[in-house]
């Protein structure tokens, strides 16, 4: 049978441990191991909405264990522009690829194009619903930062009610063994109740507006940019969107060994003068992408070192 990644709901604590070691697997590659674990094998990239880092690094996951990609990266130039269906164009692109990855600004796109494709479909994003494969890599950046994922205590800080990058990540850090939360946001950007409800095992949590709090008491930091494009009005955008801004001068009271993590884009909530910072993590947490992505495509495509 096919296997997709749609959800982190899909996956079991089991399913999400295998992505981790593998990763860890293939980092551990030299390059010559690598890069014929997908020779001959073509990746469809199919991105409705904008990208840098999602679209690149499985581009360049696909090229270096020796695939091919073809896509796009925006729907201007394509039938999309012409009215066809989403369903179609699954129906096209999977007459030609081996798998497929899509990033769409609709809620259950990714589930759509996974139960009419006979391909496995990765989804890199579907509205404010899910991005499980940057919550993969965040976890993987967890193990690499820490050596653990269990029991450490995480402030998500900034757009809690659009980010799909924190909905997944909620499910997915809830089956670990004693994470505590930190819920960092503005009221009107709290956490939907759904996504707490939605977690297998309750969410020790805690709510608060204060930065400064997740900045003294927690052992990562995970910003998010406010989601602009997800408002359905620009005056509420405009209220919030400065709401939180991380400097260096805010991490003053912050424990050694707090780490910042951040999905980017950034905008404005983090400042530049943290990146030098020992506490900066979200460079690298953009490198352990490329090796989770890579495993991504090396178990749903079967080419398992
Ligand atoms: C995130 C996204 O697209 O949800 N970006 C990413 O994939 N790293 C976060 C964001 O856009 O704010």
């Amino acid at each position: 049978m096919k296997r997709d990644l749609i959800s982190v709901e899909d996956l079991s604590p089991a399913q999400i441990r295998e992505f981790i070691d593998l990763a860890g697997r293939i980092e551990a590659l030299p390059a010559a191991g690598r890069c014929r674990l997908l020779e001959g094998r073509l990746l469809g990239v199919l991105f409705y909405e904008p990208s840098t880092r999602t679209r690149l690094s499985f581009e360049a996951a696909m090229l270096r264990l020796g695939g091919r990609t073809i896509g796009f990266s925006e729907v201007a130039g394509t039938s999309v522009a012409k009215g066809e269906s989403l369903a179609d164009t699954i129906r096209t692109v999977e007459q030609y690829c081996d798998a497929i990855v899509i990033r769409h600004p609709r809620e259950g796109a990714a589930r759509l194009a996974a139960e009419v494709s006979r391909l496995p479909v990765i989804n890199a994003g579907d509205g404010a619903n899910q991005h499980p494969t940057q919550t993969l890599l965040d976890l993987y950046t967890l193990q690499h930062l820490f050596g653990r994922i269990d029991g450490l205590r995480i402030a998500l800080v900034g757009d809690l009610k659009y980010s799909r990058t924190v909905h997944s990540l909620v499910h997915a850090l809830a089956r670990f063994a004693g994470v505590e939360f930190l819920f960092v946001s503005p009221e009107s950007l709290r956490l939907p109740e759904y996504v707490r409800d939605a977690a297998e095992r309750p969410v020790a949590a805690r709510e608060t507006t204060s930065l400064d709090e997740a900045v003294r008491t927690c052992d990562v930091v995970y910003m998010t940019r406010i989601q602009r494009e997800r408002f359905p009005d620009p005056l509420e955008y405009e209220k919030v969107k400065d709401s939180y801004r991380l400097d260096r001068a805010a991490l003053a009271n912050a424990p050694a060994h707090l780490r910042v993590m951040h999905p980017l884009p950034r905008v404005t909530e983090i400042a530049p003068d943290v990146d030098a910072t020992p506490h900066a993590a979200y460079f690298a947490q953009v490198g352990y992408g490329l090796a989770m992505r890579q495993a991504i495509l090396s178990l749903l495509l079967g080419g398992l070192p």
